[in-house]
């Protein structure tokens, strides 16, 4: 009874893999879940809800609309019940409609409406599954936070082999049991306002050029997921990359420094912790050319003038409760430099990292040291930004 207490909602749709579930839901009863049932009008095709309603021992849902027992916000409620969302089998289509925000049924309305964790075992002729747009909206769904069983390999029902093969009952049984195993009590953040900044500024030379800098916003990225993973309602606030944004986590897109500026301190208000990974730009040119500068032969002189120091002008208004954490890259005497800014904007932490092999912009991974007031800088070892996220946000949960 591995499973005794949990709540498992089990989403099919439309394909042949669906005489499977039945098996699965059987497990997980038999583990001592709780299990209902969603099945799009396609899954109904290859079995009927008859079968799941009997081994599930609950009524299984087909309809947005029902025609009876109808309660407004029934996709609401189902939405926050289960523990654990799984789909299987899961078809092209659905990876698609999910991955393009489309809700226009009952399980994927309930998808789109869940802060609940979603794994999904996709099952399609392998054609279907190497289908560039299928992987891409798989890559895209993977990284904005679904957990995926990955499809196998062997022969399909259109006796084509390949891979696209639904995982087996047991196997996903086991991803079930290895997910609750697993789930620690990791929501440190529950009830607390994490504002997190991330990626680069461009100020405008003229109506089509700028001046940016090499933030890919990963690092930013990551920390919105582990804060929102962790329980805290998150708000991102992003300079232009192209990244998915984590799931359940506010994104407000800026432009220039001055943009990032005004929505740091618009939001900052509410905020218990602020984590100012961005890279704004330190300099933006005096004056933005109305129409496109023209190439004359001669050579081009811009005139800079610094940008507003966002870090120094919101911890002026920072009260006691407020932390704020500042990201420092040096790349000389790095720090002292950095201690001397901990102290000058009035910051609880800085995370300064230094650009090299694998840390830095762009990369995936990173070595960061910690400067905290009073006490004794510590670096960690090299970690990927996933990892470092979660660190820090476990230690900041102890600092709120
Ligand atoms: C016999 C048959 C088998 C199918 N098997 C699959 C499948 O394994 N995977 C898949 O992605 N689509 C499969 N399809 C296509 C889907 O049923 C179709 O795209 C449908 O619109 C999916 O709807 P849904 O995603 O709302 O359930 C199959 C269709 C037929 C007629």
């Amino acid at each position: 009874m591995a499973l005794k207490g949990k709540k498992v909602l089990i989403g099919l749709t439309g394909g042949v893999a669906c005489y499977k579930i039945p098996y699965l839901v059987r497990f997980l009863v038999k583990e001592g879940a709780s299990v209902r049932v969603i099945m799009t009008e396609a899954a109904t095709k290859f079995i009927t809800p008859l079968t799941l309603e009997t081994v599930s021992e609950n009524p299984v849902a087909t309809e947005l609309f029902p025609e009876e027992r109808f309660v407004g916000t029934r996709h609401i409620d189902m939405a926050e019940w289960p523990d654990l969302f799984v789909i299987a089998p899961a078809t092209a289509n659905f990876l698609g409609k999910v991955a393009s925000g489309i809700s226009d049924d009952l399980l994927t309305t309930i998808v789109c409406a869940t802060a609940q964790p979603v794994m999904i075992a996709p099952a399609m002729n392998p054609r279907m599954w190497l289908n560039p747009i299928t992987q891409k909206n798989y890559r895209f769904l993977k990284d904005t936070g679904y957990l995926f069983i990955d499809p196998a390999e062997g022969e399909m029902a259109c006796h084509h082999w390949g891979v696209g093969r639904v995982a087996e009952p047991e196997d996903i049984l086991e991803r079930i049991k290895a997910f609750f195993a697993t789930k620690k009590p990791t929501r440190k953040l529950a009830k607390k306002k994490i504002l997190v900044t991330a990626g680069p500024t461009r100020e405008a030379l003229d109506p089509v050029r700028f001046i940016t800098n090499r933030s890919s916003g990963k690092m930013g990225y990551a920390l919105a997921e582990a804060a929102s993973a962790m329980g805290a309602e998150t708000t991102l606030i992003s300079g232009p990359v192209d990244r998915p944004v984590p799931k359940n986590v506010r994104l407000i897109s800026v432009e220039s420094t001055d943009d990032l500026h005004r929505a740091v301190k618009q939001e900052f208000k509410k905020t218990d912790c602020l984590i100012m990974a961005a890279a704004p730009s330190d300099f933006a040119p005096e004056t933005v050319a109305t129409s496109k500068i023209k190439k004359d032969g001669q050579s081009l002189q811009l005139k800079m003038k610094p940008t507003v120091d966002i870090l120094s002008s919101v911890g002026k208004t920072k009260s006691p409760q407020q932390v704020i954490v500042g990201f420092a890259l040096e790349t000389e005497d790095a720090v002292n430099n950095a201690r001397r800014k901990l102290k000058a904007k009035h910051l609880d932490m800085i995370v300064l990292n230094q650009p090299g092999e694998g840390t830095g912009f762009d990369t995936d991974t990173n070595i960061v040291t910690i400067l905290m007031p009073g006490k004794k800088s510590v670096t960690w070892p090299m970690m990927t930004k996933r990892e470092l996220s979660a660190k820090l946000l476990d230690k900041l949960a102890s600092m709120l």
